[in-house]
């Protein structure tokens, strides 16, 4: 698939959680790219991310594809730092973006008959997408979210609403499960077959040191030019020619057999 600038028109800004909130784009124009023409932003497969401009940054931010239908992407972002703020803070309805698209590997739909979704904080975002594919091809995925509050919660019902049964775990225990999601693993989720993980590392680490089950792992991690050239977010894995991939070109979904931490 090929990338492409893609001009764009913001056309939701809503906060969804604490500092959390959801973008709704639609593509207006393609600024500059060139190939395949599969239809607004390429379609994004699950897993696959864009890269925002923020204005007033030179660079851009790194977004998970939330969701895509009719022409319509979906992000979901936390302010974290200054980017993010300045996002919160000065995006507009109605307002012009720039967005880099479709970029990454994304995950690779496994059939499976316990498959289990595992999104941590804003690594939830890709699994909404990705439950969406699933269950087009007939599987029926459950989800176990973590959070660090009850207030930082968003997209429950949503998955409800998609017919996924939905396990919520939040570290100071006021919603759900009390500790980190993998107290939700080795409960009634440890049947669970197949693996589709997206969070923080040490999240992500810890479900693999679990060994619940095979699967892929999608790294959230900082990231400088965002296309393969800065060489700036390598990391080390097992079996590959040239002992680490980029998160930005090779990633950032990661099967289970290469990961190395
Ligand atoms: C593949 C991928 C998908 C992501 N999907 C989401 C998502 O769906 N929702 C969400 O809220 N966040 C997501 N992130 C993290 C998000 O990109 C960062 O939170 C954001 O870039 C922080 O920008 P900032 O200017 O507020 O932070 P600052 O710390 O001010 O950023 C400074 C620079 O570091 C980069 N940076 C900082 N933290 C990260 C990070 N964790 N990952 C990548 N670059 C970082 C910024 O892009 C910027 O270039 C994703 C990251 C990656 C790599
Ligand atoms: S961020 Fe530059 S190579 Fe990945």
């Amino acid at each position: 698939m090929a990338l492409k600038n893609y001009q764009a028109k913001l056309i939701r800004h809503r906060k969804i959680a604490h500092l959390t909130y959801e973008l709704v784009l639609e593509e207006t124009g393609i600024i500059r790219g060139k190939g395949e023409d599969k239809g607004p932003f390429g379609v994004p497969s699950p897993g696959q991310f864009v890269n925002l401009v923020v204005p007033g940054f030179y660079l851009r931010r790194p977004f998970s594809v939330a969701d895509y239908a009719d022409g319509k992407l979906v992000l979901i972002y936390k302010i974290l730092g200054q980017g993010t703020r300045a996002m919160a803070d000065r995006l507009e309805e109605g307002q012009a973006l720039s967005v880099l698209s479709p970029l990454g590997n994304g995950f690779t739909l496994v059939d499976a008959k316990k498959p289990l979704l595992i999104g941590g904080g804003v690594g939830l975002p890709p699994m909404y997408y990705l439950a969406k594919a699933l269950k087009a091809k007939g599987q029926e995925p459950r989800i176990a979210m973590g959070f660090k509050t009850a207030d930082e919660v968003f997209y429950e019902e949503a998955f409800r609403d998609l017919g996924l049964e939905v396990q919520v775990a939040t570290e100071d225990g006021s919603k759900g499960t009390g500790g980190f999601v993998t107290q939700i693993l080795e409960g009634s989720y440890k049947d669970g077959d197949y693996l589709y993980c997206c969070g923080p590392m040490p999240m992500l680490e810890a479900i693999y040191k679990m060994d619940l089950a095979p699967g892929q792992y999608s790294f959230e991690e900082r990231m400088g030019c965002g296309m393969g050239a800065c060489m700036g977010c390598s990391h080390k894995v097992k079996n590959y020619p040239l002992g680490s991939k980029r998160i930005c070109k090779e990633g950032p979904v990661f099967r289970t057999e290469e990961i190395l931490w």
